[in-house]
């Protein structure tokens, strides 16, 4: 069970956990504001309350995660404000435990991205808030695998039985670690696909994972082969190397489309570098600019339940 004290991992929740925050997410929806055709009154809940926004600058830049944390804080009453450790008395050599102490101070949340995977852990620990894991290093993205399975569960009314195959950089690739983790609560157990040395890291491989390794120049044939029902493509995470990221390059343009069960659909957190064809954006199988727009509504409910506002 999850304790709502943070969310700093995937494996705080049981599939009930993640059952009760998707059907609250869908209760707020409406007043998400990602329909634009429907007009909607604002929420109150956390009028008055303040989220912090602690992403690391440079190498961790953000726009999904850093735009739809404060939209869905905004969207539920509440304010945001931005911590820049570039200008804290952090240049001053002040702890990251004091800086902590101070923040929690002037907060009701704190969202945390940082290249350094036990940085929001210890700002869980010295917080006197909820702390929120925004993407730490190469680790996880817990947030992101929420809204993930939201978006599944909105297009399939359902995760059991789905048929998911992971596609691209599985070493860096944090999205991915934390979705098979997900997954696996649900008994769907993810197949991966990737290039030689882009494998999954031993620590998130499920029980029931399997992994392919192909020449991604193969990637047509080996999806035509395994017709999954949701593609969960990714960018290669070229910040994260220290060599030539460009031999594992990929695309998934209309030929690949083409050999996909009709009803299977493409997902990607984004930013989309040349991975998916600008080909594909119009079809209807290809999803993954209303996957990000899930964001909102499925950070509204964690806020929810963080801070512990009833909705009825
Ligand atoms: C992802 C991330 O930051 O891990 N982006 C996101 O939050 N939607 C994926 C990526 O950067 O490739």
């Amino acid at each position: 069970m999850w304790d709502r004290k943070h969310l700093l991992d995937i494996e705080a929740f049981s599939r009930t956990d993640i059952e009760n925050l998707i059907a609250l997410a869908k209760r707020l929806e409406p007043f998400s504001g990602i329909d634009k055709s429907k007009k909607f009154k604002p929420l109150g809940l956390c009028s008055g309350q303040i989220m912090t926004l602690w992403f690391e600058p440079g190498k961790e830049n953000s726009t999904r995660t850093f735009g739809s944390f404060p939209a869905a804080m905004m969207r539920l009453g509440g304010n945001c404000k931005v911590f820049d450790e570039a200008t804290s008395s952090m240049t001053k050599g002040e702890s990251l435990e004091d800086t902590t102490r101070i923040l929690s101070g002037h907060s009701d949340v704190i969202v945390d991205r940082h290249h350094d995977a036990d940085h929001v852990y210890t700002v869980a620990s010295a917080s006197s808030v909820p702390v929120i894991n925004a993407g730490n290093g190469s680790a996880q993205h817990p947030t992101q695998t929420l809204l993930d399975i939201y978006t599944m569960v909105k297009k399939f009314g359902r995760i059991e039985g789905l048929k998911v195959a992971v596609v691209g950089d599985l070493k860096y690739g944090r999205t991915v670690h934390s979705l098979v983790k997900g997954l696996e609560k649900f008994g769907v157990h993810a197949t991966g696909i990737c290039p030689q040395g882009l494998e999954m890291p031993g620590e998130f491989r499920t029980a029931g994972y399997e992994e392919r390794i192909i020449d991604m120049n193969d990637i047509g044939r080996a999806l035509s082969e395994l017709k999954p029902d949701v593609v969960y493509a990714t960018r290669i995470q070229a910040e994260r190397f220290s060599g030539n990221s460009g031999t594992y390059d990929y695309i998934i343009d209309k030929a690949v489309l083409s050999g996909l069960p009709k009803n299977a659909v493409i997902m990607h957190p984004l930013p989309r570098i040349s991975e998916l064809s600008r080909e594909i954006d119009a079809d209807e199988r290809s999803i993954y600019f209303h996957q990000a727009d899930n964001g909102v509504p499925v950070r509204m409910a964690i806020l929810c339940l963080l801070l512990d506002h009833e909705f009825e």
